[in-house]
């Protein structure tokens, strides 16, 4: 979690779920460099309502001092057991993939970096992830995190597949702690 002064804490910052009329054009969710590897500012500008409409993925908008700071779209997902650590193995299942809370989009406007923003949505999408495995499978997070984001899901305890490092996207995965 980010310690400067201006970090911002869980309780300052509320969400909802995106809205057809929310407009995020004058925000900025691309890379320091100006890129938009992941694709997100095309998302959330042009995309995201008919994912939401399509039940492909439910956008949540996080709010801070009443301005929209940060999303997170979440889907149902899995993940392939034989790409993940040998001690994830479940002996008793019999499975390929095991079921997961898939993260496919997560940004902060680039003026509220580095605040404990993103940290919070992860930590956010895990605990939603636990009250959901209560009533249906769900044993991980996960992610395809692009190269420079890498280091921020690792903070957040998010580990990577070994073979993922060689690609693009790297699928990223971190257990529901019960
Ligand atoms: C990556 C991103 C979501 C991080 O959000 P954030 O609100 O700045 O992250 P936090 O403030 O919660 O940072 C948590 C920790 O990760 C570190 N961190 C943040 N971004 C990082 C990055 N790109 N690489 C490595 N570490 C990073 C922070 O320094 C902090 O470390 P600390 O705990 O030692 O203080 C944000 O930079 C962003 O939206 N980037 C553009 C979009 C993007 O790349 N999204 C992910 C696509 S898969």
């Amino acid at each position: 979690m980010a310690t400067s002064p201006s970090a911002i804490s869980a309780s300052e910052l509320t969400y909802r779920k995106l809205r057809i009329d929310d407009n995020f054009s004058s925000l900025n969710f691309r890379q320091r460099n100006g890129q938009d590897k992941g694709g997100l500012q095309e998302f959330i500008t042009k995309e995201a309502i008919d994912y939401q409409n399509e039940n492909l993925g439910v956008t949540y908008v996080f709010f801070y001092a009443g301005e929209p700071v940060a999303f997170i779209t979440l889907s149902m997902g899995q993940i392939e057991v034989r790409a993940m650590l040998k001690t994830e193995k479940v002996q008793k299942a019999r499975i390929t993939e095991y079921p997961c809370l898939f993260i496919g989009r997560l940004a902060v406007h680039e003026p509220f970096r580095e605040r404990g923003v993103g940290s919070h949505m992860c930590f956010w999408a895990l605990s939603k992830a636990r009250r959901l495995s209560e009533e249906v499978g769900c044993r991980y997070v996960a992610l395809q995190a692009v190269r420079e984001s890498i280091g921020f899901y690792s903070k957040c305890r998010f580990q990577c597949i070994d073979e993922g490092l060689k690609k693009d996207k790297t699928w990223m995965y971190r257990k529901i702690i019960f």
